[in-house]
């Protein structure tokens, strides 16, 4: 075995922890309460399955068919005449805006876990202002923990992928599914968890409006981390002969079991709190932590754990956001491992700075640009925007680009001749119409309501 790439398990938890991270535990929980539960999920499970597993088998598949980082993968597989595919592969890129927030948002987790064991809030009101305090006033803890967060994410990953991501993952993703497996049980003979499983399997039309299949969508890339080349550059350090189909399927499985968890718990605690659960990105900063208080004792090591278990989602998928531009950087530009981590997780961390002053009220005039500030700029730029599009774009090399006896000798013998007609039908059609179609809502051309 080439001693610097993943096993297949651990190629299994890497993937699984690009996967499952933040969109599962923060972001699934608090868009399905916004969009009315029921018909959400149901609609972001086809979507996942439909669209999002297809391009996920697609990255699995160009990264493992030539073992290099992705601009030089899109440049050995695409025809002489076709070579300006290459640049697909720079898609990398949107690593560099998501990695700003993504960080910030682990920043406030770590000063949540801190909180847990200090002084949880001891009323929604409070909670409120604390959470709102700390995010407009308090820019020297939120400088700390993001600062701390970066060189967590550069040491692992400037170790390389045997020694830094593949132990990381080995570690955090076994953890993080115990943790949210007692959330679970004990969430499960909480008085609201019935409630939760019908808000989350009945569906429930009156909340659902048509945009709420676009949110679907767009959140299907982001937590599936496809449309970046992370996934592909993920798999370019996978030995040969693995079944590509079973992986992905596994992964894909996972990140969709781990959000339905965390929902799960999530709505189980607010229902029995008498709260509801359509309180949009506070849901987990600001209604868990009042209620946690309320429980006493108890509540405060379910906070711990709750946080624990964010924290360590976030960090595997911040690892495998700043991969791709690293392995480019070393392939092709003849840099080390070391400096090439160093530099762009620099860049990112400096663009960063930005994105939490924005949030400041010190800062926040002139970070807001329009409707938005720079951290929700950066949020919808790289979901709603840049990852669809790379994403079509992937689906579009593989659908219409490349040659078909690659893909056909790669999928067919795991899976057989039907699974592998439903798979191109996906990527050639529904996975780009999908997107076309979100871009379309995005830009404004037309409206959903
Ligand atoms: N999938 C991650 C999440 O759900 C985010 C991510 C996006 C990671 C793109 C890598 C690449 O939080």
């Amino acid at each position: 075995m080439h001693k610097n790439r993943f096993s297949r398990i651990g190629f299994i938890l890497a993937a699984a922890g690009s996967a499952v991270g933040l969109g599962n535990i923060w972001k699934f929980p608090y868009i399905t309460g916004d969009n009315g539960g029921g018909v959400f999920v149901l609609v972001y499970i086809a979507t996942v399955f439909l669209i999002g597993m297809s391009i996920f088998i697609g990255e699995v598949l160009l990264g493992s068919s030539t073992n290099k980082n992705a601009v030089t993968t899109f440049e050995t597989l695409a025809p002489k005449e076709k070579q300006y595919w290459k640049y697909t592969g720079f898609t990398f890129l949107t690593g560099l805006l998501i990695l700003t927030f993504y960080c910030v948002v682990i920043a406030w987790i770590f000063n949540y876990i801190v909180m847990s064991v200090t002084a949880l809030p001891t009323s929604f009101k409070e909670s409120e202002e604390i959470f709102m305090s700390f995010l407009k006033e308090d820019i020297y803890t939120q400088f700390i923990y993001y600062t701390l967060t970066f060189i967590m994410v550069a040491y692992t990953i400037s170790k390389g992928v045997k020694k830094g991501i593949e132990k990381l993952n080995n570690i955090l993703m076994p953890s993080l599914i115990g943790i949210l497996v007692i959330l679970l049980i004990y969430s499960i003979q909480l008085d609201g968890f019935m409630k939760a499983v019908d808000f989350m399997f009945m569906p429930n039309f009156d909340k659902f409006h048509s945009s709420s299949i676009i949110v679907a969508v767009g959140h299907a890339f982001f937590t599936l981390s496809i449309g970046m080349v992370t996934i592909l550059t993920y798999a370019a350090s996978l030995d040969k002969n693995t079944n590509i189909v079973k992986a992905s399927a596994i992964v894909v499985i996972m990140d969709t079991v781990i959000a339905i968890m965390a929902g799960l718990v999530i709505f189980s605690i607010t229902f029995t709190a008498g709260q509801e659960p359509s309180k949009g990105p506070g849901l987990a900063f600001i209604i868990l932590p009042a209620i946690f208080h309320e429980m006493g004792t108890i509540g405060i090591f379910l906070s711990l754990l709750f946080f624990i278990a964010l924290a360590f989602a976030a960090i595997t998928s911040a690892v495998s956001i700043i991969e791709p531009a690293v392995m480019y950087l070393v392939e092709r530009r003849n840099v080390s491992r070391q400096k090439a981590t160093y530099g762009v997780a620099l860049f990112a961390y400096i663009l960063g700075i930005f994105v939490l002053l924005s949030n400041t009220s010190a800062f926040s005039e002139s970070l807001t640009f329009g409707s938005k500030n720079l951290f929700d700029w950066f949020d919808f730029i790289s979901s709603a925007i840049l990852l669809p599009f790379g994403g079509i774009m992937i689906a579009i090399f593989i659908g219409y680009v490349l040659d078909k006896e690659i893909l056909r000798k790669a999928i067919v013998p795991y899976t057989g001749e039907v699974f592998y007609r439903i798979w191109l039908f996906s990527i050639k059609y529904l996975a780009p119409f999908a997107v076309f179609v979100l871009m379309l809502k995005e830009s404004g051309i037309i409206t959903l309501n």
